[in-house]
């Protein structure tokens, strides 16, 4: 008989996402099985038990998805993961905490090639400003975007908080160039801004039309919200590099469905990876980011 193709998908949550379980069965995994309110503690049982029960060649087809709406907790998962295989019983790990990772992805691969295709210029050294940047899509928006040599300003209500998670972005990812900045200083930092990304709640504007009229020199703005108002005015859901009318410097605006194909297509790829490997892999941003690359 055929083994199964088992994913053991772990959240911190009271439930699994049936987005990634959509996601998980599209990509060819054929059984899948929900852990929901799992602890950091308890990483250590599940994964053991999870390799122990297979044979290696069956091994191959047996993967760990770590959900949840944690992006540090998320990276720990893997790594508490990592530390408890036994190789030659390892299996591939993957986290998509929200889906943050592959959105994150998603949205910093289109802007960068629009960037490039019409601006000639790349990530290396923009001005980006990410707005609502302190949950899980602004956080991994911000670590990419830094690691290909931006200079970002992560920016939420409170600057405090801002600040300290500018700092994790830092410290724990080795980003360098991650700074925090209060919501209410937002018109100075599109005054020098290359790149807007909108990583806040959903249904909540946070560029307006004033904003982008005042705004000299913007190049692209991108919006991950696809709930009414639009987070960034001016774009639309469907918008991939379309000029932003009132926009003195031509603004080009990429809507929350543009960013939504690539990252499905991302977590698709991430997902497939994970049982055609020849070896276990470890998925996170920086993989769903090359993926996000490749389809845009
Ligand atoms: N397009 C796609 O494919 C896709 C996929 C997944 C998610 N999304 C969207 O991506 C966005 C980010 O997701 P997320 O899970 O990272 O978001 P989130 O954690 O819900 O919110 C991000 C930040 O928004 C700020 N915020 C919350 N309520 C606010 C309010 N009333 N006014 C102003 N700011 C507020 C908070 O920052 P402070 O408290 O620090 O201000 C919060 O940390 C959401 O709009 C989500 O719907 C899109």
């Amino acid at each position: 008989m055929e083994k199964p193709y088992l994913l053991h998908l772990i959240t911190s949550e009271k439930n699994a996402s049936p987005f990634d379980v959509n996601m998980a069965y599209d990509a060819g995994w054929t059984n899948i099985t929900p852990y929901t309110n799992v602890e950091q503690s308890e990483i250590q049982t599940l994964v053991q038990d999870a390799i122990f029960s297979r044979s290696t060649s069956a091994l191959t087809k047996t993967g760990i998805f770590f959900g949840g709406r944690d992006t540090h907790e998320a990276m720990d998962m893997i790594e508490e993961a990592k530390k408890h295989m036994v190789p030659p019983f390892e299996v591939s790990v993957f986290a998509d905490p929200s889906g943050a990772f592959t959105t994150a992805a998603g949205m910093v691969a289109i802007t960068e090639k629009h960037l490039k295709d019409k601006f000639s210029q790349n990530l290396d050294k923009s001005n980006v400003v990410i707005l609502g940047g302190t949950g899980p899509v602004g956080v991994a928006s911000a670590v990419i975007c830094a690691k290909a040599g931006a200079n970002v300003t992560l920016v939420g209500r409170s600057l405090e908080k801002a600040e300290k998670i500018a700092g994790i972005c830092n410290d724990r990812y080795d980003s360098k160039n991650v700074k925090g900045g209060a919501d209410a200083d937002k018109s100075n930092f599109f005054n020098a801004a290359d790149i807007v990304l909108n990583t806040g709640a959903a249904g909540i504007q946070l560029m307006s039309e004033e904003h982008i009229k005042n705004s000299n020199t913007l190049k692209i703005c991108a919006d991950t919200n696809a709930v009414p108002p639009s987070g960034i005015a001016g774009v639309d859901v469907m918008d991939n590099g379309k000029v932003i009318d009132m926009s003195p410097s031509k603004c080009l605006g990429i809507g929350a469905l543009a960013i939504g194909n690539i990252k499905y297509k991302s977590q698709h790829e991430c997902l497939k990876l994970m049982y055609t490997s020849e070896k276990p892999v470890y998925l996170d941003f920086e993989d769903a980011f090359k993926f996000a690359q490749k389809s845009v």
